[in-house]
């Protein structure tokens, strides 16, 4: 006996899917030029394969009831001609010409600001080059003015990663040795999720950052914080975070500008405290979350280029971290 379709079965999951149409991560929610390219990509096609999909189901259908007389092998060949070589071709070649006339949009030219994108085993390094030749460099976090198109410069120091922010545009791999460009200009504000979309790594799920789309001239006045140095006070008495983390060796793999600390292996930490989340993405960035990655990196971040520093008396930690947190 045929078991029957209980009809509602559809009508449960369509939620479910439908719910995974928009959001912060989502290439069907576009909130730049470049995704919405996408996503109209995807609903043509989508659409296509739906109705060349029925059909075939239709002939099948229609040859499976088996009633009509069998054709004359001449009619039979023509129609296999026609429906199996022609037709699929035709369609095939109207989705591929679709497909290539969105791409040149995906390579025009920039505006002028340009954002350099290291990827690193399991982080974002991340330099700015404003169009009047200021720089800085941050970390995991980038934030881009609404309406215009920013070229972003994409390599790896370490292994192949991909950077990918759904709401924005298509991914791009950062391949060691070799700069990619890509072209994004986001159409409306918010804050979006990106991820790396090559495995890289114990961490590859790991990898996560932000994309913050602002107004201009809030995104001028963030870009005019960012150069200054660190707002830190006078290295004092050992007990204090910043002596500390010159003294215990942080210095050596990174910057806090305005203070001694030049190191270039790890993530410039000049603004840290000013960042919404710590380790790429993974944790809410709070004073107690600092202390905890500094004690625990490992346990948080397999494969970090980066030691636990659990032998720490837990004083200096927690005066690290609460020093680190404190930088805006
Ligand atoms: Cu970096 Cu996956």
């Amino acid at each position: 006996m045929v078991k029957q379709e209980n009809p509602a079965y559809g009508a449960w999951l369509l939620p479910w899917a439908l719910a995974a149409c928009d959001g912060p991560q989502s290439a069907l929610d576009p909130a730049g030029h470049e995704a919405g390219l996408v996503a109209h990509l995807f609903w043509v096609m989508l659409v296509a394969s739906g109705v060349i999909w029925l059909l075939v189901m239709g002939i099948a259908f229609y040859a499976a009831r088996g009633r009509h007389t069998p054709w004359q092998p001449r009619r039979a060949g023509r129609f296999i001609l026609v429906c199996g070589a022609i037709v699929p071709t035709l369609a095939l070649a109207a989705l591929l010409v679709f497909g290539l006339r969105l791409m040149p949009g995906l390579r025009a030219a920039g505006e002028g600001l340009r954002v350099a994108v290291q990827g690193e085993q399991f982080w974002w390094r991340v330099r700015y080059e404003l169009p009047d030749g200021r720089a800085f460099a941050t970390a995991n976090e980038i934030r881009l003015p609404v309406g215009s198109r920013t070229e972003f410069l994409l390599t790896a120091q370490d292994v192949i990663h991909s950077f990918w922010v759904p709401n924005l545009g298509g991914k791009m791999d950062l391949i060691p040795g070799t700069t990619n460009r890509l072209v994004l200009e986001p159409t409306r504000t918010g804050t979006f999720r990106g991820v790396c979309a090559e495995f890289c790594g114990a961490s590859h799920a790991r990898m996560a950052f932000s994309v913050t789309v602002m107004e201009p001239s809030e995104f001028e006045a963030w870009a005019a914080a960012q150069i200054r140095p660190a707002a830190v006070g006078p290295v004092t008495g050992p007990g204090e975070g910043a002596a500390l983390f010159l003294a215990r060796g942080c210095a050596a793999c990174h910057t806090v500008r305005g203070t001694g600390a030049a190191g270039r292996i790890g993530p410039d930490l000049t603004h840290l405290g000013g960042r919404e989340t710590l380790a790429a993405g993974i944790l809410p960035n709070t004073v107690a979350n600092i202390d905890r990655f500094i004690r625990e990196t490992r346990e948080i971040k397999p494969g970090a280029r980066m030691p636990s520093f659990g032998m720490l008396p837990e004083h200096e930690s927690a005066a690290i971290a609460a020093w680190l947190g404190s930088l805006r």
